[in-house]
């Protein structure tokens, strides 16, 4: 924090962040398990089903291996990708999936507190239930963040999302 705080510092004099995250990218990483978000999506399955947003909100969460297994201890089981699902599944491991959409730990973010000002999983995601494989495809920067606190007239002084100082 005191390292933020300097930068903070810094960035206020200069009124620009001092380096940009990675930008949005359509190149999906390789993910340990080739998980289809189409095809479960498909079949009807809800996003909150997998991803349950626990208390305090700010989560929502990587489902764990007993959440698939509910359906592939008898689905595809043939498949070799199902059958290294399960190997992780009998280890009692979860399954080290390749983050797509993540920030910093210094910045406050709650899902909660966005899903109940109305906004989209999709705004902030894109169009997931399309997708074979995700990619980080829209701007999770402090600008994108910025951008939407501007149209939605939300608060964008730094303590909001900053720790103050
Ligand atoms: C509601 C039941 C259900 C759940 C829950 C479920 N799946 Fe599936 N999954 C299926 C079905 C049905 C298919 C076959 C879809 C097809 O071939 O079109 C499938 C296909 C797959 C495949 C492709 C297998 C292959 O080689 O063709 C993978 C990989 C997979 N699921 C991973 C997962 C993972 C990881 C989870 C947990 C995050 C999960 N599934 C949860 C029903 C489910
Ligand atoms: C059957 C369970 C399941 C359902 C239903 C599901 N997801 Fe996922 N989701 C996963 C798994 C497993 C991963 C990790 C693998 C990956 O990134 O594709 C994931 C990853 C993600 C990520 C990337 C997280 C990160 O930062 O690494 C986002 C965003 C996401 N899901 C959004 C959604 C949305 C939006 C919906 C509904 C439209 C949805 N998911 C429905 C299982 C599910
Ligand atoms: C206002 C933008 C926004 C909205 C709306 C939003 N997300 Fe996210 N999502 C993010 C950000 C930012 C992160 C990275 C959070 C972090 O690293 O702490 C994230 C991370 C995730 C992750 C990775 C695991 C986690 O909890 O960090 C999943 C899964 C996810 N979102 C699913 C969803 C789903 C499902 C919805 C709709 C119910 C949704 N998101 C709505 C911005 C959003
Ligand atoms: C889709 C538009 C949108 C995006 C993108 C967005 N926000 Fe927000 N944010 C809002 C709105 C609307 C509110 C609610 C304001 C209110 O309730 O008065 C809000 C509220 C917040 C709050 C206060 C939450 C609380 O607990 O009361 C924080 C902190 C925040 N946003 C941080 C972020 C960060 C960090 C990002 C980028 C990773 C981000 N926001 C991206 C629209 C957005
Ligand atoms: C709406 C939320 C939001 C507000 C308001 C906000 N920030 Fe940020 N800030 C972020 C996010 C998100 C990141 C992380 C970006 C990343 O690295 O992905 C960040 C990162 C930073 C960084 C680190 C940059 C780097 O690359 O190391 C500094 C410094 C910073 N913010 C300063 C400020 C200052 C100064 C203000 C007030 C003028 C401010 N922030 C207001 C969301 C916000």
């Amino acid at each position: 924090m005191i390292a933020l705080a300097a930068l903070l510092g810094l960035t206020l004099a200069a009124q620009e962040p001092a380096a940009a995250p990675p930008p949005p990218t359509l190149k999906a990483p390789q993910q340990p398990i080739p998980y289809s978000h189409k095809k479960h999506l498909a079949m009807g399955l809800k996003c909150q089903g997998c991803h349950t947003n626990p208390d305090p909100g700010e989560m929502m969460g990587i489902p764990e291996t007993k959440v698939c297994m509910g359906c592939h201890t008898s689905v595809k089981t043939d498949s070799p990708h199902i059958q290294k699902l399960s190997s992780f599944a009998k280890e009692g491991r979860d399954v080290p999936w390749i983050r797509i959409y993540q920030i910093p730990s210094y910045v406050f973010f709650s899902h909660k507190a966005h899903v109940e000002a109305g906004a989209k999983c999709e705004t902030c995601h894109g169009p997931v239930a399309q997708r074979e494989a995700l990619a980080r495809e829209t701007d999770i920067s402090m600008g994108g963040c910025m951008d939407c606190h501007r149209r939605n007239k939300a608060n964008m002084s730094c303590n909001y999302c900053h720790e103050p100082r």
